[in-house]
């Protein structure tokens, strides 16, 4: 069965839209997906029919969005391969989910111990890191890239020793689209008793994850990137590792009695839910992750992969276009980093945007990967479903005219 691109694309209202009067070509999903109508209604519908706190009050309305904020965690427990719904917290986001875990990991770290992270880590999963290191006394470890962008899972066996506690590596690349061998960081880190998390800000997007079966101990996403809206993320950790965690922030909700004197706290998910949750937000990602459970995805990855290849076959017709990671489809996903010789990547963003195409360009939060490139950037082509072959000949045309304006 081809896939139905152009139906997939009526889906989303925001595609129609004209920049500087020409279609818009967005192939900046690494950043913020969009959002399809059935999120769009999910979340008016909440706020126009059900808007209330949640597991606050007994009103028809709070009861409403309780069930409503209750059945979106369903749904991202069943889009994560069917897990329990008390190992899914609702975070403000990817970044938040880190750091949750960074903090409730942090209280057993003592000096000494290792943090395993590699060299193409977003900032977000370097920065917590860094920061607990510094509090405890630790140290980061960092695993090597290799020339065509992928965590060099090779050096494990050096990098990965009984110091380790945690291994913190992102499941895809937001700079290289480099998929991880998730087995082979598992099966170090079990071999030393180390815990892993994985970020999968950049997985997510691209179909349902068995995320018990990778068999590592924490996975986050961000609800933005996935079809859903900003302000919300996702933390899934089994059951026996996030019953050790203390808890990340104190109040409303996440208590179990408040006494002067003593404080007892909620059990899971709740304990880490502190205040009114983005109930609205986790609504929506419910519902994204209903969207995405019902689409093809086999069909998908093909429709996606096809499209890398027709960019990557474009690319050796642009002087001076090279490829900052995979150069075939295998172990990859539709993210596509590149520099052009004479034009900088903020330039030529701004070229491809006079052609109504969007990308993200510069450092992407990843300045210790630009370092092993030794680039002060690249410009990033990420795709989402709803592109089509349209969208990457635009950004080759474009791509050509940023290097004949700059020649
Ligand atoms: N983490 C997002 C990106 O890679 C913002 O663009």
């Amino acid at each position: 069965m081809s896939f139905d691109v152009a139906a997939l694309r009526g889906q989303f209202p925001i595609l129609g839209t004209l920049v500087h009067g020409l279609p818009l070509h967005y192939l900046d999903n690494g950043a913020s997906a969009q959002t399809p109508r059935a999120v769009i209604d999910a979340v008016v519908s909440y706020e126009t029919t059900a808007r209330a706190n949640a597991h606050r009050g007994v009103h028809a309305l709070a009861e409403a969005a309780t069930d409503l904020y209750e059945g979106a965690r369903a749904d991202v427990a069943a889009f994560l391969g069917g897990v329990p719904v008390e190992e899914i917290v609702f975070t403000g986001g990817c970044t938040a989910a880190i750091n949750l875990v960074a903090h409730g990991l942090g209280a057993s770290l003592k000096a000494g111990d290792e943090i395993v992270v590699s060299e193409l880590e977003h900032h977000s999963n370097i920065v917590p890191w860094h920061m607990l290191a510094e509090r405890a006394g630790a140290t980061l470890r960092w695993l090597p890239v290799t020339d065509d962008g992928r965590i060099d899972v090779t050096a494990l066996g050096t990098m990965v020793s009984a110091r380790t506690r945690v291994i913190a590596l992102a499941h895809v690349s937001n700079v290289t689209g480099a998929v991880l061998d998730v087995a082979a960081v598992v099966a170090a880190a079990k071999a030393v008793g180390a815990k892993v998390l994985l970020d999968g800000a950049q997985r997510a997007p691209h179909g349902p994850l068995d995320v018990a079966a990778l068999g590592v101990d924490f996975y986050v996403l961000a609800g933005h990137k996935a079809y859903g809206p900003n302000g919300i993320g996702i933390l899934w950790g089994r059951a026996t590792e996030l019953d050790r965690l203390p808890p990340f922030m104190g109040g409303g909700s996440m208590i179990g009695r408040v006494e002067k004197g003593r404080i007892t706290y909620a059990p899971s998910p709740r304990r880490f839910e502190a205040g009114t949750p983005p109930i609205g937000p986790a609504v929506g990602l419910g519902a994204a992750c209903r969207w995405m459970s019902g689409l093809d995805w086999d069909a998908i990855h093909d429709h996606e992969m096809g499209l890398v290849q027709r960019l990557l076959d474009g690319l050796p017709d642009i002087p001076g276009c090279r490829l900052v990671g995979p150069a075939g489809l295998q172990g990859r996903f539709p993210v596509v980093s590149l520099t052009l010789d004479s034009v900088h990547p903020h330039d030529t963003a701004q070229i491809l945007d006079s052609f109504g195409v969007a990308v993200r360009a510069g450092h992407h939060c990843a300045q210790p990967l630009m370092d092993r490139f030794d680039i002060a950037g690249t410009t990033r082509i990420s795709l989402a479903p709803y592109n089509d072959s349209g969208d990457i000949d635009a950004a080759l045309l474009g791509l050509r005219e940023a290097v004949r304006r700059f020649a």
